[in-house]
């Protein structure tokens, strides 16, 4: 996600926010810019790509100069490109801005200043903001950031530069993180403590509508209508590794609790206004082509299979569509059944998986229509894909996923109920019920995240064995397979996912005195089996642990320990219902002094076929 960094002192500013940019690397970006108040006036240099490239145009043409801002993007509106990177600038070419954030209003405000001559040459909200500014500007740049603030809406944090006020630097947060470095003889600003941790230890953070206005020799914090604010510098005593985690000891356990909001990010404005019907306007496929699909293939790998497996169950129950699950390192070589009338989804969260990547392009060659569901904005798979179903999950480190594979069954429920809505295959009302739970899903995820402690007391029983089971039935037994790769990928213990109707036709042979089997119970309709098959293991010494639905009291009395989860529609339980499982990797992982966030073996992004 974008990152800013801002400084105003008596250094050399080009390395002070090269270096910030470099510590917030780690969130994902795409392209990087810089603009700098040089003795030819203000000055911005921008490139695609990696911080490096940035650094290579630099190296050949420095921008000297002591005030200046920088920005790595992760592309929203318009694609990565060098254009479309910050800061952006008006046209006379004296204002300058960096912008984390959506300003939601920006096509009207842009029809506003087009109209009055400004001329855009990018795809982006944030070139608005600079035009909006320089056009209300009256010999005082903190007046017209103000006016500015209030013609906008939406989530923004900002860094402004003019050439008219060289020694300022205006800084703005609305519903978008900034902070305030405070030095001797030098501030600075940045969308996240690590980026000035070098530097200084002092700072001030700012709440939403507020802003500050630094210059080398002072720091002055107002609100957005101006009047003062005084405030305690905030001391950090904490390294920036620990910083980049936010207190979390692993990625893996910040992203695990990041998922509430992933959820509602990933929901964002794809739920209309009135709270009952989809919207996906970035969907450019037909209602006259929706209508046409005859069948779905769902191609991924690893976690994103997963949720593919769950994808099925949603689109064939919403939508009624026929689908497919293919492991994508298999799909084309086991030439696939492909018309013109079959959708393939492919899901990535980092959009560069090789397999995935060929399996795309196998389906397209066949003449598919293919949808990516991706966490990168303008990665491969985003930039081949027909469509793009984006997951709002933000920047994914550790390698095992968890926020991004939930944001994807998010985006899987969306999806599916944006056909059935086009189709008709299920009633305004059961749409408008269906909606409705996935907004409390969020929350529910949270409660479930209050039980931590005890998953972590069951990790560390399970963490003394070297194998167990999952067993769940229907959508439930997706779910389990899930659980049990991210207790593989990251404890290294062996563990085999199995629907529980299945266990007796041969698995129930392995099942010994003692063996832990986690059994996952939320699907009413199955219930009364699982609880039979559960029976099944308990004869045999197993040591349960059940996960189930608030309110199904038969389980607690079958197993050995239990979990319950908040109750929702049979449907959506696996948002919720995966959650233990991932703390439940986390902890035996933990239990076992394992290298939580890069496991054996294992690569975040796999390139290679
Ligand atoms: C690698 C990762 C897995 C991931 C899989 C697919 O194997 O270790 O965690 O699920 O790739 O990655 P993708 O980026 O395509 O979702």
């Amino acid at each position: 996600m974008c990152g800013i960094v801002g400084y105003v002192g008596k250094r050399d500013s080009q390395n002070i926010l090269i270096e910030g940019l470099k510590k917030l690397e780690y969130r994902g970006y795409d392209s990087a810019g810089l603009a700098v108040f040089t003795s030819d006036g203000l000055q911005i240099t921008k490139s695609m790509g990696r911080l490096v490239n940035l650094e290579n145009v630099l190296a050949d043409a420095p921008l000297a100069g002591f005030i200046g801002i920088g920005h790595t993007r992760w592309a929203t509106h318009g694609k990565p490109s060098d254009v479309n990177s910050h800061p952006h600038t008006d046209n006379s070419k004296k204002f300058s801005v960096v912008h984390n954030g959506i300003i939601e209003n920006y096509m009207s405000l842009k029809e506003e200043l087009a109209a009055s001559g400004h001329v855009f040459v990018s795809e982006t909200d944030t070139e608005v903001i600079s035009h909006l500014i320089a056009s209300l500007y009256e010999g005082d740049i903190v007046k017209a950031v103000q006016k500015a603030i209030t013609r906008m809406t939406g989530a923004f944090a900002l860094g402004v530069l003019t050439e008219y006020e060289p020694d300022k630097l205006v800084a703005v947060r609305f519903f978008s993180p900034l902070i305030i470095g405070v030095g001797e003889g030098e501030n600075f600003i940045g969308s996240d403590i690590p980026a000035i941790l070098d530097y200084t230890r002092n700072v001030y953070i700012l709440n939403d509508g507020e802003m500050a206005v630094l210059t080398k020799d002072g720091v002055e914090l107002m609100t957005l209508e101006g009047n003062f604010i005084s405030r305690e510098l905030f001391h950090v005593d904490w390294d920036i590794v620990t910083a980049e985690k936010a207190g979390f000891d692993h990625f893996m356990l910040k992203e695990i609790y990041e998922q509430p909001k992933a959820y509602r990010d990933t929901m964002g404005s794809r739920i209309d206004p009135s709270g009952k019907r989809i919207v996906m306007n970035e969907l450019k496929m037909t209602d006259e082509y929706i209508h046409r699909i005859q069948q779905i293939h769902i191609v991924a790998c690893g976690t994103a299979y997963h949720a593919g497996m769950v994808g099925k169950s949603i689109i064939e129950k919403l939508a009624r569509i026929p689908v497919e699950t293919d492991v994508a390192s298999e799909y084309r070589y086991r030439s696939p059944i492909i018309t013109p009338n079959t959708l393939v989804v492919v899901v990535s969260q980092s959009g560069e998986t090789a397999d995935t990547l060929a399996a795309l392009r196998e389906a397209k060659r066949c003449g598919a229509r293919v949808v990516a569901i991706t966490n990168v904005v303008g990665s491969s798979v985003a930039r081949e894909a027909d469509d793009v179903i984006v997951t709002w999950a933000g920047p994914e480190i550790a390698v095992a996923s968890t926020k991004a594979y939930t944001s994807q069954l998010i985006a899987f429920y969306l999806f599916g109920l944006y056909l059935a809505q086009t189709l008709g295959t299920q009633d305004e009302a059961y749409i408008a019920d269906v909606v409705t739970e996935l907004k409390l899903l969020p929350d529910k995820v949270e409660q479930i995240l209050q039980h931590a402690e005890i998953i972590k007391e069951w990790a560390e029983q399970i963490s003394t064995h070297d194998n167990l089971f999952f067993i769940g039935r229907g959508i439930d037994y997706a779910v389990v397979l899930e659980g049990s790769l991210k207790l593989k990928e990251i404890s290294y213990i062996h563990s085999e996912a199995y629907p529980s109707g299945e266990l007796k036709h041969g698995t129930l042979a392995l099942i010994e005195e003692g063996i832990p089997v986690i059994a996952l119970a939320t699907q009413p309709e199955l219930f009364e089996k699982t609880v039979s098959n559960i029976k099944e293991v308990k004869a045999r010494g197993a040591y349960v642990f059940g996960i189930h639905t608030l309110g199904e009291t038969e389980l607690v009395k079958a197993v050995d320990q239990v979990l319950e989860i908040p109750q929702t529609i049979p449907l959506l339980s696996p948002a919720l219902s995966v959650v233990p499982l991932q703390l439940l990797a986390y902890y035996a992982s933990l239990a076992r002094g394992n290298d939580v966030d890069k496991p054996r073996n294992l690569a975040k992004s796999v390139t290679v076929e």
